[in-house]
């Protein structure tokens, strides 16, 4: 285990009506919020009559930035940023799943910046003063209620970049997992997927984590419990509060400290949603299993044997490259078994833009569990066509 430092500072508001503790938090942060949403599932489901009536309550102050796509647009960062300065905000207050949490971290952390958004995300080591940030979660996946990292898409470019910094942690996030119980079965299961994803993304790591492996199992057996209940019965609140707290661990950094990591389904598959604007779970779904056969080689097999043994159940009596094999037929089918997608076909992607995809990856993923050359990361994008 390498040294590391410890500090997590969000305050986790979790369970059915915390909402109510909303109007509180925010004053602690702020007088004026911006609150930012997406294309409209809170006004469906009660959440922004919810918060509204929060803010209203406590006198808070608020202008509001709804139409946040999924997969954020810089254009709607710079929207917001506009927005702060001409009313003088002083708290963002983002009430949505990780695309509107993400747009509103670039926007907290570019309003006192003289850069343009873009430049933020591209650039997170000129990140100055970032805005506190307070979320509302409505979708359990990308973790981004309490981690450092948001996701901005630019479509002039074809670009999907992650930032992270420090000071873009939320300062407070409200975990209420019936919030969840709208979630279509698609999104459900590709938040599963992500949350998987990320928890994969610390796992195969060349440095030894024997603690953090363990709770890291513990995660991904709870997306595999509580994944299928919450598609099959979406008003399942014990299945929606697992994933949603398993979707906040999976990437707030308690898994990943003290490890050597560097994420590489993820660059991979924020290529295919910056050229064809796919659902980033689905498509993660799709590139896992392809990967884990690219990588398994007889040193990193043991490391799949104990997600075959631990996760999957596999018998611990066989041999290690048929438990490895096994690991990765097992994760394959849960997808599968999840409605999700399997094959880039299913998406609507083919060859075309592969090549320039695995150009763009290949400088992003050095020092990866396995060194993957351009060409490699070409033949695991093929074989998932
Ligand atoms: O826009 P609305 O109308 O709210 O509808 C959304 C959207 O259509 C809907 N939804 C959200 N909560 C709902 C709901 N529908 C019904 N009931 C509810 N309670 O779900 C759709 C998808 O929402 P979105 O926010 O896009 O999903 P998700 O949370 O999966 O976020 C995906 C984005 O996060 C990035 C992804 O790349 C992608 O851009 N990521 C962010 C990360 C981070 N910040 O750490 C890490 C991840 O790896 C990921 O890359
Ligand atoms: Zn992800």
């Amino acid at each position: 285990m390498n040294p590391f430092v410890y500090s997590i500072p969000t305050d986790i508001y979790f369970g059915a009506g915390q909402i109510e503790r909303l109007g509180e938090v925010v004053k602690a942060h702020g007088t004026k919020a911006l609150l930012v949403y997406g294309g409209g599932s809170i006004r469906k489901n009660g959440v922004y009559d919810a918060t509204v009536k929060e803010l209203r309550s406590h006198g808070v102050d608020f202008v509001e930035l709804g139409g946040v796509d999924p997969n954020p647009r810089v254009s709607s960062v710079r929207q917001g940023v506009a927005l702060c300065r001409e009313h003088g905000i002083d708290v963002i207050l983002p009430v949505g799943g990780g695309s509107t949490i993400d747009c509103a971290k670039v926007i907290a952390a570019s309003v006192k910046s003289e850069l343009d958004p873009w430049e933020i995300v591209r650039h997170p080591e000129r990140i100055g003063e970032v805005l506190p940030v307070v979320s509302v979660l409505t979708l359990s996946a990308t973790g981004s209620e309490m981690d450092i990292f948001a996701v901005i898409s630019n479509p002039e470019t074809n670009d999907k970049l992650g930032v992270g910094h420090p000071k873009m942690r939320p300062v407070a996030s409200i975990l209420d997992p019936t919030y969840t119980c709208t979630v279509n079965a698609w999104q459900t299961a590709s938040g599963t997927a992500d949350i998987m994803s990320h928890l994969f993304e610390v796992y195969f790591s060349n440095t030894a984590g024997f603690m953090q492996d363990r709770m890291t199992e513990a995660l991904l057996k709870t997306c595999v419990e509580f994944g299928p209940i919450a598609v099959k019965e979406p008003g399942n609140v014990e299945a929606r509060a697992n994933l949603m707290w398993t979707s906040s661990w999976a990437i707030n950094g308690l898994m990943t400290l003290g490890k050597e990591v560097a994420w590489t389904v993820h660059p991979m598959e924020h290529e295919l949603s910056a050229f064809y604007d796919i659902t980033h779970g689905a498509g993660l779904a799709i590139l896992t299993p392809h990967w884990m056969r690219a990588v398994l080689n007889e040193k990193t097999a043991p490391k799949f044997r104990e997600l075959g043994v631990n996760v999957w159940g596999v018998d611990p009596k066989l041999e290690t490259m048929e438990i490895a094999r096994l690991a990765i037929d097992r994760t394959a089918a849960f997808f599968r078994q999840m409605g999700l997608p399997a094959t880039l076909g299913e998406v609507g992607i083919d060859e075309s833009k592969l090549a320039v995809m695995a150009a763009k990856v290949a400088p992003m993923i050095k020092g990866a569990y396995v060194e993957l050359s351009e060409a490699e990361i070409l033949a695991i994008y093929k074989a998932a066509l």
